[in-house]
């Protein structure tokens, strides 16, 4: 890769360098710390997560222990984070000098560490906008604290009937994986896979088709919902996606990480668990598509790029045949443990670095906060 592709990346890096720090900038002390949600850090923890990993891929021999102990994440308690963390004022102050000092050693190639080369700074580039996304998580379960109960005028109240339009793809063999060296140890190698015909959705299903299932009684019907998800909706008790608020005028909107908003009755719907996406899915009389079918109906140019939820497919988290980790161990192989679903596409929040064909993002299935809905499949 050139010296100005190179720039770039540095560029970018820079970029979401600023836009973490800009993400905490209106927080006080004690809000840097709070853990909003059992599955979320405490978004200072994601502050010095972020500049821990340029430095340990950039400059390790100046790390010191009690960071190795904190910013692993294998190495901390997430409950414990908060407690650790640095006052929010000298942790902006570190985390800006080594922000600017990786930035400056990546701007003179000659000076760059060995192996610090474009593939590190793609890893880096993608790695800080996860980070990114994932703090956008923490500031939505910050505001559903501070404005959950509150209303808001002129909601979501008209319901849609399910769109049961697909495109269908026939049976084939067809090209999955990672084309270029954007991609994770988890989409390689690129391989060819057999499928039988299926069809799927253009779009992801929308708000207002969402509504519909609310209001037929979709939680209340156990028919929808396999034994898993009976389990999980009982042990809940939850009946209507993450962030859903119902005014009294009986309009729906939701809670945002900038606050509260109408419901858009077009938007994809977000804030599904697995256990959800694959309950409407049934009540739609269709299925979850498997990340093979997404991918290859992608690659084709059968599928709305206006990707605003991640989403929800029907398969485990697993490894390609061939898979080999890389930059490092704890990227995707802890996860290949059956009880990660795969996720594709994009968020609202998400940052853009990692929107392409194959990119593979994996969660538990009871994860609602993580800007996730779904899109039909058919046999
Ligand atoms: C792939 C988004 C689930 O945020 O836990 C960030 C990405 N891995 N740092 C996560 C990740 C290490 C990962 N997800
Ligand atoms: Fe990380």
């Amino acid at each position: 890769m050139n010296d100005r592709a190179s720039a770039r990346l540095v560029r970018r890096l820079r970029q979401l360098q600023e836009t973490i720090l800009a993400l905490i900038a209106p927080l006080g002390n004690a809000e840097c710390r709070e853990q909003y949600h059992s599955d979320l850090s405490p978004i200072g923890w994601h502050v010095g997560h972020t500049v821990f990993v340029e430095d340990f891929w950039l400059r390790k021999e100046t790390l010191r222990d009690e960071e190795h102990a904190l910013y692993v994440p294998e190495n901390s308690i997430k409950a414990e984070r908060g407690a650790r963390l640095p006052e929010k004022a000298a942790l902006v102050d570190d985390v800006r000098r080594r922000q600017r000092a990786n930035v400056r050693l990546l701007q003179t190639p000659h000076g760059r560490p060995a192996g610090a080369g474009d593939y590190l700074l793609k890893f880096l580039v993608q790695h800080h906008a996860q980070h990114a996304e994932t703090m956008r998580m923490v500031l939505t379960q910050r505001q559903l604290r501070l404005c959950g109960q509150r209303a808001h005028a002129r909601g979501l109240t008209q319901a849609a009937p399910v769109r049961r339009e697909a495109v269908r793809v026939g049976a084939g063999e067809y090209e999955i994986g990672g084309v270029d060296d954007w991609s994770f140890d988890n989409e390689l190698p690129r391989h060819a896979k057999k499928m039988k015909p299926f069809a799927i959705a253009r779009g992801a299903v929308a708000n207002a088709e969402y509504l519909g299932f609310i209001e037929d009684g979709g939680y209340r019907r156990d028919r929808h919902w396999d034994a898993a998800g009976l389990r999980w909706r009982r042990a809940l008790g939850c009946r209507a996606p993450d962030g859903w608020r119902c005014a009294r005028d009986g309009g729906w909107f939701e809670i945002t990480c900038t606050g509260a908003r109408a419901l858009d009755p077009e938007a994809p719907v977000r804030g599904l668990s697995h256990f959800e996406a694959r309950a409407f899915s049934r009540y739609a009389g269709a299925r979850l598509p498997c990340e093979y079918e997404w991918e290859t109906a992608g690659a084709q140019g059968l599928l709305d790029k206006n990707t605003q939820a991640w989403e929800w497919c029907a398969n485990a988290f697993h490894p390609y045949d061939g898979f080999r980790a890389f930059p490092y161990d704890e990227y995707s192989r802890p996860w290949f443990d059956g009880a990660h679903y795969v996720l594709r596409g994009a968020s609202a929040f998400s940052e853009g670095d990692c929107a392409r064909l194959s990119f593979r993002n994996f969660h538990t299935p009871e994860k609602r906060h993580i800007f996730a809905g779904l899109r039909l499949a058919f046999d």
